[in-house]
């Protein structure tokens, strides 16, 4: 009898230690390293490749509708300005907040663009989907949660959702709670608890505080949240990333989304890094990590990791991080799979 439940005990350690393991593979604004970011293409795509999740940023139209774009602006992804030409703000920016739904649907949908000196649009990144053919739109959450439930049910898959609130502090200053938006959404297509397959993540430390302590409460909901970390010269993360100031986060968060040289800090041409301790403070603390951007070309490949599947097994298998926003999900999640 003493030996069967030694072997039962033992057999609960191997399936629990195995699922502990598992890497999850988010779609960064989609399969976006083939189409335009967070397009239905980008999302269906990503669906298609078997990810764990698929990323969504969020920011509000003015007449409170939730889009799926990366930015608050819509003046490097979509032709805002040759069809609202003087409806940019005082910075020139054309901002989605000032205008409609119904507006935003007339736009066309491209790959990021940056504008030169002389006002040209240039490809972010010149090897993807080309600038300015196929149409694609604007969209909203409900719609993409439309189609990743609806996509789950054909293929018999559960791919879940990884919503960004994008400047929320911002979005309160215009009078619109985005956070408490785009998680009366989550709740209405059924994502309520923490285990549910979906996750809220924002950038803003003090909006991250208020979504646990009081807009989920106020929506009688619960979902796995996530700090995001930047890794810029002025750094609002300093402190968080304290021994002290992990464990302060662990009381309101499930995990961290840190850009990867926040992990990997490297000097100069990037040839080797350093190894910082943010992974195994997270760790201590029950916080998963989930760090970004993985991408797979040459000169978005960091120097001392020599690959993209070098980049991947230094991070997935070595520092042992629990999951990774990536451009390319087929990739990843082939390398993941055949590890197993
Ligand atoms: O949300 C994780 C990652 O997407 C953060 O970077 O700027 O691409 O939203 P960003
Ligand atoms: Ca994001």
């Amino acid at each position: 009898m003493r030996v069967v439940i030694l072997g039962i005990i033992g057999c609960l350690i191997f399936v629990m230690s195995s699922i502990a393991a598992e890497k999850i593979v988010i779609a960064h604004r989609g399969a976006s390293g083939y189409v335009a970011e967070h397009t239905i293409a980008a999302k269906a795509m990503a669906h298609a490749m078997d990810v764990d999740y698929i990323e969504q940023d969020v920011v509000m139209t003015k007449d409170d509708h939730l889009v799926v774009l990366h930015d608050h602006y819509l003046d490097r992804v979509t032709d805002v300005q040759e069809k609202f030409s003087g409806r940019a703000r005082e910075d020139g920016r054309y901002y989605v907040i000032d205008f409609t739904l119904d507006e935003i649907r007339t736009l066309a949908v491209t790959e990021r663009y940056s504008i030169n000196e002389d006002g040209e649009k240039i490809a972010v990144f010149p090897d993807r989907f080309p600038l300015n053919v196929a149409r694609f739109n604007v969209h909203t959450l409900a719609e993409e949660i439309e189609l990743i439930q609806g996509l789950n049910k054909s293929t018999g898959r559960d791919i879940g959702i990884y919503s960004e609130a994008k400047s929320p502090a911002f979005h309160l200053s215009e009078g619109k709670d985005l956070s408490h938006a785009i998680l009366k959404t989550f709740k209405v297509y059924g994502y309520d608890s923490k285990l549910s397959k979906a996750y809220y993540q924002t950038f803003e430390i003090e909006e991250l505080k208020r979504v646990h302590e009081k807009v989920l409460p106020a929506l009688d909901m619960d979902i796995k949240l996530i700090q995001l970390m930047g890794a810029g010269e002025i750094n609002p993360y300093e402190e968080m990333v304290t021994p002290d100031g992990i464990k302060q986060l662990s009381t309101y968060a499930d995990g961290i989304g840190p850009s990867l040289f926040m992990i990997t800090h490297t000097e100069g041409r990037g040839e080797t890094y350093e190894l910082t301790d943010l992974v195994s403070l997270a760790h201590q603390n029950g916080l998963d990590v989930h760090p970004y951007t993985f991408r797979a070309e040459s000169f978005a490949t960091p120097k001392f990791a020599g690959s993209y599947e070098g980049l991947l097994e230094l991070f997935l298998y070595e520092i042992g991080v629990d999951g990774v926003f990536t451009d390319f999900p087929d990739i990843t999640v082939d390398y993941i799979k055949n590890k197993k």
